[in-house]
């Protein structure tokens, strides 16, 4: 199973080196872009939590995918429901975004998923359907179900709901492009519901938020995904 921690901007540079002493698993981390360079070279792979849909140039502020894999980054989330919140992120510029991090070798870690009063299938057929737009390499990509009433609320949908939509997006998928895909779930993820979670059985792996930040949790996520 795949671990995906998304540190988002909590880490201060304190924190960073406290985590960086103490955790070395075999997942994937993906802190802010700042604190990047402290991260590789280690067992874990490194993602970045969002990357530019423009090539070099004048962006300001703005991390390409060039720039990422050029610095050792193997992954980036693309599409993450905050994105989309507060940076009125679109599914067409998510697209172009997938499709810059593909020309570059990144592996894309997609995050799909409806807030609470949504139509779910609506909602996240039209995020599937819109961003994956003229994406050939499915190997490459990994969609991350994260239901947005469940980001850092303490709340997880029951494992026959995951279950179900995860089957779902797959079905989308395999219908509109004739590939099969990687599905995670993300929201609230930590030590103690972990257990229940890992039972789900067209599930490959987890993106953990705030949870990710403390690796003594994280290794006791780790260590119950081994058994
Ligand atoms: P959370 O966030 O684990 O803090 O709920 C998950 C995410 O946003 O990826």
């Amino acid at each position: 199973m795949l671990v995906i921690g998304n540190l988002k901007m909590y880490m201060t540079y304190e924190e960073v080196k406290t985590l960086i002493d103490n955790f070395d698993e075999d997942v994937i981390l993906c802190p802010s872009a700042i604190f990047v360079p402290y991260f590789l070279n280690h067992k874990y792979k490194v993602g970045v939590q969002d990357i530019s849909m423009y090539d070099l140039g004048s962006h300001t502020g703005e991390i390409s995918a060039k720039q990422a894999k050029d610095l050792g980054v193997s992954y980036t989330i693309v599409g993450h429901s905050e994105r989309r919140k507060y940076n009125n992120e679109t599914n067409e510029e998510i697209n172009k975004k997938i499709i810059k991090g593909l020309e570059n070798n990144l592996k894309i870690i997609l995050c799909v998923g409806e807030n609470k009063d949504d139509d779910k299938e609506k909602v996240i057929e039209r995020q599937l359907l819109e961003a994956l737009k003229d994406v050939s390499n499915f190997k490459d990509l990994i969609i991350a179900y994260e239901p947005v009433w469940c980001i850092g609320t303490g709340i997880t949908p029951t494992n026959e709901q995951i279950e179900t939509t995860i089957s779902f997006i797959q079905t989308t998928i395999e219908k509109n492009f004739g590939k099969s895909v990687k599905v995670l779930y993300g929201g609230s993820v930590d030590k103690d519901n972990i257990n229940t979670l890992k039972k789900i059985n067209n599930l490959s792996g987890f993106l953990i938020g705030k949870v990710s930040t403390d690796y003594r949790q994280l290794k006791e996520i780790v260590a119950s995904l081994r058994d």
